[in-house]
């Protein structure tokens, strides 16, 4: 879609007020000022009007707190998925932004808007996650600087990018990455001789899991929570 398109679409102005407001530098594109009506505005464009965040009209945005067994996947023959918890309809044109193991409790959002996702999912924008681990085995001094330093996983010629870790008591740990590889905390992990036995997502980005919500339970994300997401 044109930008001048996209604004008059998920904007109140019109068309040519749209032109207006992107040649008088009012528009931004991926945090750059952009005064080319005809540029294309894809999946992963982050478009605003005077500093605010503008999405397509009728998207939709949950936040689930998400118990041991289900799968982040939108369907699945052997058990219930994320998308079984929300009841009648609610589900309907959602996808997952960012995937949890079947084990791992915590946060998960769940939208319609492919861009909004795109944000939260891509490798190239480097949306920080916040886990809470519960290790087999105390967490050594070594172990731990190794992990914020980088660890080489198995079958992956790449380490990881620097990881941030707070201490929560013996076996316990809060690690923050900044991408989502596969089973990436389990592996981490067992790059340095340790354990997960039990995983939680606290946060994803400036979104943190609602206090409030109870295993399986979900809510829908607040304008400042989706918009905080850049
Ligand atoms: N890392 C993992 O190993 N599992 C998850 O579910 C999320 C991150």
């Amino acid at each position: 879609m044109r930008l001048d398109q996209f604004i008059a679409t998920t904007s109140p102005l019109s068309r040519k007020e749209a032109k207006r407001a992107i040649a008088g530098g009012r528009v931004g594109v991926d945090g750059q000022p952009c005064r080319h009506a005809a540029t294309h505005i894809d999946d992963s464009a982050r478009v605003t009007l005077d500093g605010g965040v503008l999405t397509l009209a009728g998207e939709r945005y949950l936040m689930l707190n998400k118990p041991v067994g289900v799968v982040s996947a939108t369907t699945d023959s052997d058990h219930p998925t994320v998308l079984d918890l929300l009841p009648g309809d609610i589900g309907r044109g959602l996808h997952i932004a960012g995937r949890l193991d079947a084990d791992t409790t915590g946060l998960v959002l769940l939208t319609t808007d492919g861009q909004w996702s795109h944000r939260v999912t891509s490798p190239r924008v480097r949306c920080p996650k916040t886990y809470r681990v519960t290790l087999s085995e105390p967490l050594s001094d070594g172990a731990l600087h190794a992990l914020e330093a980088g660890v080489t996983l198995r079958h992956e010629p790449r380490p990881t990018k620097p990881a941030e870790i707070r201490r929560l008591a013996d076996r316990e740990i809060e690690l923050t990455i900044v991408e989502g590889r596969y089973h990436q905390v389990k592996r981490m992990l067992a790059a340095v001789g340790n354990h997960v036995d039990a995983l939680h997502r606290q946060s994803i980005g400036p979104i943190t899991l609602d206090p409030g919500l109870a295993t399986g339970e979900f809510r829908e994300l607040t304008r400042s929570e989706i918009d905080s997401v850049a």
